[in-house]
């Protein structure tokens, strides 16, 4: 089944991506949905439209419950940030939620706080782009109380860092050991309590440093008090610093072998007391991996890596250190561990069996050895432990800036953002001398906050000449005098009970308290308080009413905790050490120095007035961080708990500070920037003062007076996150209403003018697209045309060189060959043969032939006849036997014939057949008659009587000897061709024919007129089968012919319309034949 991701990021796309194992599946959706931000939570243009984003746009701004139910409605759509105004406020959601990913990173880069909805990236962005464009150094305060979510808020500030900072490869080593420092840290420094899985028991202060291309170049770390006192215990439930279970569960055997560990958490002393060893949130084995990593990319080699583990195991092995003996001397009941001890170490086991046993004393500048009881042996272990695992924390600490250590002396300025996550405030059942720095340090940081914000809010009104209604507040400046004040503070009494001499105890400090701040309104103990209040505490308790709540400290320890003794035998004894890592914490100089060390609590004292130094010395963003339930639970919105935090965190007051004066404010320039598209006056640029700008524009969009306050101009040393720099001039709204308008009215506005540069932009787009377009079709079409026209000119040229060298040959036509007519002759002949090549002759009939130049003419001649002949050869080729008779017999009939009768041209086209009459036309009798001769020609002619020219039908058939006419089965006469004297025929078309054959016969009967229908063919064959041909006679006008008995009979001819044969009135036979053919 494929699953399928969906994903929302502000800037309203959808991701869509196969999903990882354990997300939620939207079960109606098929495949599953995993929905991972609601969808109707973000809207298009990347702002989130639930609640309010901003506190300060909440209409009913003095409400709590209003300002809860705004935090609720966002929580339970996974939105967990809210700013009021520039401060971020965050809800611990307690699951992960997909906004942390690069597309994020990149969506808040360089982008506008009120452009996106509130993100902890927006806060380091905007540090980041203060630091870039004012040059001051910033940093990111991040409080809340444990559990709340500072230490992942700033995790997630270094990330977003380390992603969108531009960076080298150089850099890229840098960000990684800042990011690498944290998992370090945090092995080493925090642990499961009953408020955080992961709680953070030091401080950090941590300044990031960018050069001035804003890539991170460096880094340095400042620790603050750790609870050392983990170490050797854990309340019920807690537990030791990670470093050790991780060890324990993570370690490779041989390692733990090398140690002399077992992989059973139980097994020790030091991590058995909460009775927690394992938590269902924390793999340490996958976390020992990660440090392990860690510790190579920060730079640790193998060699520093094994010397801090075998501290940590040291530290296991002390607290296994079992203590026995009589009479109230302590000794050490197994070696054991003093062998491990002493190899882990790198000390002499004996002296530190005896260091662990024993105090030294010097009494009037003796060194005296003093054995200590049970207790006391215990105590000196449990200080030893601590001691060292403190002392190695601080130099890991140190060894983590050495390796962050900006080295780059090119460069020596650098801007810095410093980022503080400090251990929250916490109250437990039993509070001890931890807690108590602890709370003391959140007092502090919500002092630096109320200064800050609230008191420089409404001294900045003042400043500004804005008519303004004072908020009060609660300032806890009280608190911490009561706790920090000299000679009358709680650890200034805390200190002289500890450097007092004579029997000092935590009860008497507890007096002493009593006596000196007994009447601040702020402290009460078991004493001094009411009967209801005695009944929650007890005798050894004092309660101080912080401004997150009451916190009652047990005060037992406060003495010994203050004054973090380690005997000087001990401190020896570690001096000693051959372990690199110790012999650098365990100074020898310590060891001479006479001076009492600070104590604790003014140590811490002293370091949170430097940290309030450092921090007052740069511009501040500030993230408070809420936890929703006490029981680390998502989705659970616990009001309760809630309502308590947003009180002591002073959220409503800063909310009405806030809102009371102005709930708005920009810099007159940013305020054109970001509206001047509202005015036609301002936009698209405004030439004049910003101040002015901004007047015409509020004009222009009809503010009320009351809705609105310009400030004058002044200077401030502290600024806000939306402050410019040095000199400030704020444009200001009242009420939200005005902003929602003006806001609408952009957004508005943004889609006209979107519209209207995607307008212009597809123009110009298009316009440059069909420019190019354009400038290539014409380069094309001019290239194109140049080559035509060097084409064109090209054959001109020749042309008109032709036409010179031919008009020039012409000229020179009649000379000699020589080069000025030479072309000209050369293309006369060309021309010719050319031509005549295109229209030789057809055929043998066709006589046409080109007229040749008369170069040529002789040439002419020879190819002319070249050509009849072959034509004739190809010509005679082709004839057969039969063809070749049927011409010479044609040639016959020419020769007779052409020009000289009339249908003689019919003729010719007709071939000539054998015969025109077959055997069976013939009467066999006739065949019979003739018997041997063999019959050449027959045809069907017309005889005319030679008396009365009556025409009868009869058959002519030649013979190889005679010409026969036949009638039916007669032989009427037969004419030896040696007696036929000659044929006569007219030149008309008609087909009458003389036989002239000799008178006076018996045998013959005179000339015989014949007529056939084909007379050419049947005279012809005549011809030949007589041979006769000289004696065919071609008459005009008359024949004149002998008929028996020498009588002459004539026929006339004449040229009529059509053929008519007739006796004429003159009794001659009159023929009247049609003139075919003019002659
Ligand atoms: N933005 C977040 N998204 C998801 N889970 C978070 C977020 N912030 C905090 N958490 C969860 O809450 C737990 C506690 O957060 P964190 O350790 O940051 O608290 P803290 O304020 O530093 O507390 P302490 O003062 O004890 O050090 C984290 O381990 C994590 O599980
Ligand atoms: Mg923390």
């Amino acid at each position: 089944m494929m699953e399928l991701r969906i994903q929302l990021i502000p800037t309203g796309e959808i991701i869509l991506s196969p999903g990882k194992n354990g997300e939620n599946y939207c079960h109606g959706c098929k495949p599953p949905l995993v929905l991972l931000v609601p969808l109707h939570v973000v809207a298009s243009d990347g702002v989130d439209r639930v609640g309010v984003q901003d506190f300060v746009l909440l209409e009913n701004f003095t409400s709590e419950a209003a300002f809860i139910e705004n935090l609720r409605k966002r929580f339970k759509e996974n939105l967990i940030y809210t700013y009021i105004g520039s401060v971020l406020v965050s809800v611990n959601p307690y699951k992960d939620l997909e906004i942390y990913n690069k597309n994020h990173m990149q969506r808040y880069r360089g982008v506008n706080f009120y452009e996106v909805s509130p993100h902890i990236y927006a806060v380091g962005d905007n540090s980041y782009r203060s630091m870039r464009t004012e040059r001051k150094d910033q940093c990111i305060l991040i409080s809340g109380e444990s559990g709340a979510g500072k230490t992942e808020a700033s995790k997630k500030i270094l990330q977003y860092y380390a992603v969108t900072c531009p960076a080298s490869e150089q850099v890229q080593t840098v960000k990684d050991r800042l990011l690498q420092s944290n998992p370090v840290l945090e092995a080493f420094g925090n642990a499961k309590t009953l408020r955080n899985d992961n709680s953070s028991r030091f401080g950090k202060y941590m300044d990031i440093q960018f050069d001035f291309k804003g890539a991170p170049v460096g880094g340095h770390i400042i620790n603050y008090l750790l609870e050392k006192s983990r170490v050797v215990h854990q309340n019920h439930g807690e537990r030791n610093f990670h470093i050790f279970y991780q060890l324990i569960e993570g370690g490779e055997e041989d390692l733990l072998r090398g140690l002399g560990l077992e992989r059973n958490p139980q097994q020790y002393q030091y991590l058995v007391k909460g009775n927690c060893p394992k938590v269902s949130s924390i793999n340490d084995r996958t976390d020992w991996k990660t440090v392990r990593k860690a510790l190579t990319v920060i730079g640790f080699d193998e060699d520093e890596v094994e010397e801090l583990l075998n501290i940590i195991a040291s530290v296991l092995h002390l607290g296994n250190v079992q203590y026995g003996g009589e009479d109230g001397v302590a000794c050490i009941t197994s070696d054991t561990q003093i062998k491990y001890l002493a190899r882990l170490l790198g000390v002499n086991g004996t002296v530190l069996t005896e260091a662990l046993t024993h105090k030294k004393i010097i009494a009037k500048g003796e060194e005296l050895m003093s054995p200590l009881n049970l207790e006391q042996a215990s105590s000196a272990r449990d200080a030893l432990s601590k001691a060292v695992y403190g002392r190695t924390f601080t130099w890991l600490v140190n060894k983590i800036n050495a390796s962050l250590t900006y080295t780059d002396d090119s460069c020596k300025h650098y801007s810095v953002i410093g980022l503080l996550d400090i251990y929250g405030f916490e109250v437990f059942q039993h509070n001890s001398f931890e807690q108590f720095c602890i709370n003391y340090c959140n007092e502090k940081l919500q002092q630096l906050f109320i200064e800050l914000t609230l008191k420089s809010e409404q001294e900045e009104y003042e400043a500004e000449g804005i008519t303004w209604e004072p908020v009060q507040y609660f300032n806890n400046k009280i608190i911490c005098d009561l706790v920090e004040e000299k000679f009358k503070g709680i650890i200034s009494i805390l200190d002289e009970e500890c450097l007092r001499p004579g029997d000092a105890s935590d009860l008497t400090f507890l007096e002493k308290l009593e006596d000196t701040v007994g009447g601040h309104p702020h402290f009460v103990t078991h004493k001094l308080a009411d009967t209801k209040t005695r009944k929650v505490m007890s005798r050894e308790e004092f309660r101080l009413l912080h401004y997150a709540g009451e916190v009652n400290y047990n005060v037992n320890g406060f003495l010994d905790k203050n004054n973090d003794l380690l005997f000087r035998n001990l401190k020896e004894v570690m001096c000693m050490s051959e372990n690199k890592i110790l012999n650098q914490c365990f100074n020898r100089e310590e060891l001479s120095d006479k001076k009492r060390p600070e104590t604790a609590a003014t140590q811490f004292k002293a370091s949170l007035a430097k940290l309030m130094e450092i921090l007052m010395s740069k511009e501040p963003s500030y993230v408070r961080c809420m936890k929703p339930n006490d029981s680390k639970q998502a989705g659970r919105f616990d009001e309760v708990l809630i309502r308590h935090q947003v009180k002591y965190l002073g959220l409503m007051e800063n909310l009405r500070v806030r809102r009371a004066g102005f709930a708005y404010r920009r810099r007159y320039e940013l305020f054109l920037q970001r509206y001047k598209s509202l005015c036609p006056d301002t936009w698209a640029n405004w030439q004049g003062k910003a101040f002015d700008g901004v007047a015409t524009l509020v004009k222009h969009l009809g503010y009320k007076p009351e809705e609105y306050k310009l400030g004058r101009s002044a200077t401030h040393t502290h600024t806000h996150l939306h402050s410019p720099p040095g000199g400030k001039k704020y444009w200001v709204w009242r009420g939200p209403a005005t902003l929602f308008a003006t806001e609408e009215g952009l957004e508005t506005r943004k889609h006209g003018l979107a519209t209207k540069l995607q307008a212009g932009w597809r123009g110009y787009r298009q316009k440059s697209k069909y420019q190019k377009l354009r400038s290539s079709a014409v380069a094309v079409q001019a290239w194109w045309r140049g080559i035509l026209a060097r084409r064109r000119a090209r054959r001109r040229r020749q042309a008109a060189d032709t036409i010179r060298r031919f008009v020039k040959g012409f000229i020179h036509r009649h000379r000699e060959r020589c080069p000025e007519n030479e072309y000209f002759l050369d293309y006369v002949r060309y021309s010719f043969l050319m031509n005549l090549r295109r229209n030789l002759p057809k055929n043998v009939l066709d006589k046409s032939w080109p007229t040749p130049p008369a170069a040529l003419s002789e040439a002419s001649e020879l190819l002319r006849k070249l050509c009849m002949q072959n034509m004739v050869w190809s010509y005679c080729k082709k004839i057969n036997s039969e063809w070749k008779h049927q011409m010479e017999q044609k040639m016959v009939a020419s020769e007779l014939f052409k020009d000289k009768k009339d249908n003689y041209p019919q003729s010719v086209s007709k071939l000539f057949v054998n015969t025109r009459l077959n055997g069976e036309d013939i009467n066999p009798k006739v065949v019979q008659a003739l018997g041997s001769e063999k019959m050449k020609y027959a045809v069907p002619v017309t005889k005319y009587d030679r008396k009365g020219y009556k025409a009868r039908p009869r058959q002519l058939l030649l013979t190889a000897n005679s010409a026969v006419i036949v009638e039916e089965a007669k032989l009427k006469q037969r004419i030896e061709y040696a007696t036929l004297r000659g044929v006569s025929v007219s030149s008309l078309s008609d087909g009458l024919f003389v036989l002239h054959v000799p008178g006076g016969d018996n045998k013959q009967k005179g000339d015989v007129v014949l007529q056939s229908d084909h007379v050419i063919e049947t005279l012809t064959k005549i011809a030949i089968c007589s041979d006769k041909i000289n004696n065919i006679n071609i008459n005009q006008g008359s024949i004149t012919f002998t008929s028996g008995q020498g009588k002459e009979g004539t026929i006339d001819f004449t040229p009529g319309s059509e053929l008519l044969v007739a006796k004429a009135k003159n009794g001659h036979l009159s023929v009247t034949a049609p003139r075919l053919n003019s002659r």
